[in-house]
Parts: C-alpha cells; sequence; structure tokens
C-alpha cells in the first residue's frame, strides 16, 4: 500500500484541481463572461423564481416570512415589490435600501441583470 501513496496523492491533487477548475468554470458562466448570461425574454417561472428561491426564501417565502415581514414566494407577492422599486432597490443595494439578501453576498451580475430584464418588461406573471 505505501508504494501507491504517490499515486494517491495525484489522484487526490487531480481530483481537486478539477473541481476547482469546474467551480470557476460555472462562476464565469453565472457571470455572464463569454456572453452567456442570457437574460433576453425572461420568465417569471423559469427564470426569476428559482433565483428569489436559491437566495431569497430563506427569509421571504410564505411560510418563513416572519423572520422578515414579507413573503416573496409567488408572483403577485413578488410583483407588488417589483413595481414599486423595492426589488430593485435592494438587490442592487441601492442608496435607502436595506441590501439583500440581508446575509451572504450580493446577487451575481447575471442575476442582477436578468431581474432587471423581467422588471423592465411589467414584472410579467410569464
Ligand atoms: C437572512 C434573511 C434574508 C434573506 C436571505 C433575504 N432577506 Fe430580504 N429582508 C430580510 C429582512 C429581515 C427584511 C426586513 C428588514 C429591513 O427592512 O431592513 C427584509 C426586507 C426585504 C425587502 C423589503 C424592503 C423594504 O424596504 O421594504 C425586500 C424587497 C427584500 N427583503 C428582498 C429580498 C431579496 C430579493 C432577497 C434575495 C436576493 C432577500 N431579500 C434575501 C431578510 C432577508
Amino acid at each position: 500500500m505505501n508504494r501507491y501513496k504517490p499515486l494517491w496523492a495525484l489522484v487526490l491533487i487531480l481530483l481537486v484541481t478539477s473541481c476547482a477548475k469546474s467551480n470557476e468554470e460555472a462562476e464565469r458562466a453565472e457571470m455572464g463572461g463569454a456572453g452567456n448570461c442570457n437574460t433576453t425574454n425572461m420568465s417569471y417561472a423559469t427564470d426569476i423564481a428559482p433565483i428569489l428561491q436559491a437566495n431569497c426564501y430563506a427569509c421571504h417565502s410564505n411560510a418563513n416570512q416572519s423572520i422578515s415581514g414579507i413573503s416573496l414566494e409567488g408572483h403577485s407577492n413578488l410583483k407588488k415589490v417589483a413595481d414599486d422599486g423595492r426589488l430593485i432597490g435592494v438587490i442592487t443595494h441601492a442608496a435607502g435600501y436595506p441590501p439583500m439578501p440581508q446575509i451572504g453576498p450580493k446577487l451575481s451580475d447575471c442575476n442582477i441583470n436578468k431581474i432587471k430584464s423581467w422588471v423592465n418588461s411589467g414584472s410579467p406573471n410569464n
């Protein structure tokens, strides 16, 4: 077994570096690098709700709204804060709005641009 030690070390290094690489690629795609961020014809159901679910529902789902005092789950709830400017205000960390997510990093530029595009098209229930 001992004489295979260097081999195992190599396998481990390869595993770690390949994981790091794919994370980097995912991040680049997410950031919209290389033109990978599609912001046209955004759909509430397939593009916008999943971003909210992943980043906001911990405090803003119907079940968790007691944490924040406001539910953003479902189109009609989200549309209220989309149409009065609060949604874009909080995710872009604009002055006068509480920066969101309240805990954790700002949304990626790609996700912010997707939400902006959806709001600019009238926050449709599509
Ligand atoms: C860790 C909990 C938490 C997370 C995650 C979170 N929020 Fe909040 N959010 C709060 C709390 C608490 C408040 C109310 C406190 C305040 O207004 O400062 C709030 C308030 C808001 C408001 C109302 C602001 C206003 O001025 O009336 C909006 C809109 C909002 N959040 C959007 C979001 C969005 C969009 C996300 C995800 C990108 C998000 N939040 C993620 C805790 C959270």
